[in-house]
């Protein structure tokens, strides 16, 4: 199977906090793997702005660093990095002052797509939108980009959009959501909308209920003092689980459309239900053999901040109603392991009998490593000796399926900005979405604080707090095996 490669058109794009470290580990390389595979067109550059007093053969080593270390395997032609690298510039520039900007706006184009990457500290989102403004640099049609975290709560998120107003318009404001980049967050939606096989039967009456498990092997040293102010509902909830469970969950748009999609996401976000505090579970890892406990990572001997979440939520619609979806995600745990698992209810009545035992359908969507799905379905236990039945996964890995071209599949990011390029947002985050998504989180969040409540300590290593087998277990579910 050949991959499509879509064209984008020539781009000026401006990465703002061009030395650090997204730049140097995700951005930088992502691009350069654009340019071998031929799809950043000739005519394009790339400037790199910080505070760093650099010169552009510094930061083109620089760049060349990173490419080395983190460019990933794919095999370019000799004498490309070179190509790539007459197309990047740096300039010194001070996102609090003035320095820089003039020289900047020198370097921009008037015939190609202008994009600003803010890979900054969001407390200099305003700065940056507002110099981009008064320096002339933001023409009507130029885009921003923005990383997470997208305010504190909602009041701050609030505050930012309105910020980002002034100076732009809600169609130039791109929140990136690296979740939404990645490949089988993609296929979730083909799956559903694509097939005539599951969206029959992709609700209340069959379905028994849905778990999204993101789990992590790291822990949170060295980001500990970004961390300890954020843990883990502020750090993946109420951004990368509430987009999974959004597009497992919401109605099917209309059209692929950014709009259309961004509406029916909205909406379930909306319809959850605040959730009744017994159905939280907060964890802390605790010291192993091979590293620090959380409180030593983040240096403070008594913070409650927690680096693992389980949750049960509900969804108040039609669809939905009755259905738990169990959230679960943490750091230092057993596997890196990230899918979304839909379990369909029992058959309505066994015709074998109890000695065949209880059978259940999962669908479940892999999103990393090994991304791919798999298929539970109940057949007869092969052999003599009666009518036994066994689970058996019809299991389609996309690297098996696809071959080689799976592996060649563009990295999250790179996949989003070559949308930016393009103008295309239906993978961005719209700013009442993030809105509605700190809403609901923020009086969980605001709930544990007015209790002091204290996260669990859980064993590096492990699944979790028991506490949060138990929120599984007290239903009569359990939750699938965290597992590479
Ligand atoms: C980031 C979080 O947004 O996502 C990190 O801030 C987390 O804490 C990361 O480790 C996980 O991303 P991925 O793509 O490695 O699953």
């Amino acid at each position: 199977m050949v991959s499509r490669l879509i064209p984008v058109d020539p781009f000026d794009l401006v990465i703002f906090g061009g030395t650090g470290d997204l730049a140097r580990r995700k951005i930088l390389p992502g691009l350069f793997r654009r340019f071998c595979s031929g799809q950043m067109p000739e005519g394009s550059q790339i400037v790199g702005a910080a505070r760093t007093e650099l010169s552009d053969d510094e930061y083109r080593q620089m760049v060349s660093d990173a490419v080395a270390e983190f460019g990933g395997g794919r095999a370019c032609e000799e004498g490309t990095l070179d190509a790539f690298l007459k197309t990047v510039s740096y300039v010194t520039t001070d996102a609090k002052g003035d320095g820089g900007w003039v020289e900047l706006h020198g370097k921009m184009r008037d015939a190609t797509v202008r994009a600003f990457y803010f890979s900054v500290a969001p407390s200099l989102f305003g700065d940056l939108a507002e110099r981009l403004h008064r320096f002339g640099l933001a023409t009507p049609d130029s885009r921003i980009v923005l990383e997470k975290p997208f305010g504190h709560d909602l009041a701050t998120a609030k505050a930012l959009n309105a910020t980002l107003a002034q100076h732009f318009n809600e169609t130039q404001i791109y929140r990136i959501d690296h979740y939404l980049g990645k490949e089988t967050v993609q296929n979730l939606m083909a799956v559903r909308f694509g097939n005539m096989l599951f969206e029959p039967l992709w609700n209340a009456q069959y379905v028994d209920h849905i778990q999204i498990t993101v789990a992590e092997t790291v822990g949170v040293g060295g980001r500990g003092s970004y961390y300890d102010k954020s843990g883990a509902m502020r750090d993946m909830v109420q951004n990368h689980l509430m987009q999974l469970l959004c597009l497992i969950a919401m109605e099917p748009p209309a059209k692929f459309e950014p709009d259309a999609v961004r509406d029916e996401k909205l909406k379930v976000i909306r319809a959850l239900e605040p959730v009744d505090w017994h159905h939280i579970v907060r964890g802390q890892y605790g010291a192993g053999d091979n590293g620090p406990s959380y409180r030593e990572d983040v240096e403070d001997p008594k913070s409650r901040t927690e680096s693992f979440i389980a949750m049960k939520c509900h969804i108040s619609n039609w669809r939905w109603a009755g259905t738990p979806f169990y959230l679960r995600t943490g750091k230092r745990l057993k596997a890196r392991a990230s899918e979304i698992a839909v379990v369909f209810k029992d058959a309505p009545h066994s015709i074998f009998g109890a000695d065949a035992g209880r059978h259940r359908n999962v669908l479940a969507i892999r999103l990393q490593p090994n991304e791919g799905m798999t298929l539970d379905v109940t057949i007869k236990e092969p052999g003599p000796g009666g009518m036994r039945l066994v689970d058996v996964p019809l299991d389609m890995s996309f690297a098996d399926a696809l071959g080689p071209e799976a592996e060649e599949v563009p990295d999250a990011y790179e996949r989003l900005i070559m949308d930016v390029i393009r103008g295309n947002q239906t993978l961005f985050m719209r700013g009442d979405e993030v809105e509605a998504a700190w809403a609901w989180t923020d009086p969980l969040i605001e709930g544990w604080q007015a209790r002091h409540d204290v996260p669990k300590t859980y064993d590096p290593g492990s699944s979790g707090p028991e506490d949060a087998l138990m929120l599984m277990h007290r239903d009569g579910r359990k939750w699938r095996e965290v597992k590479a």
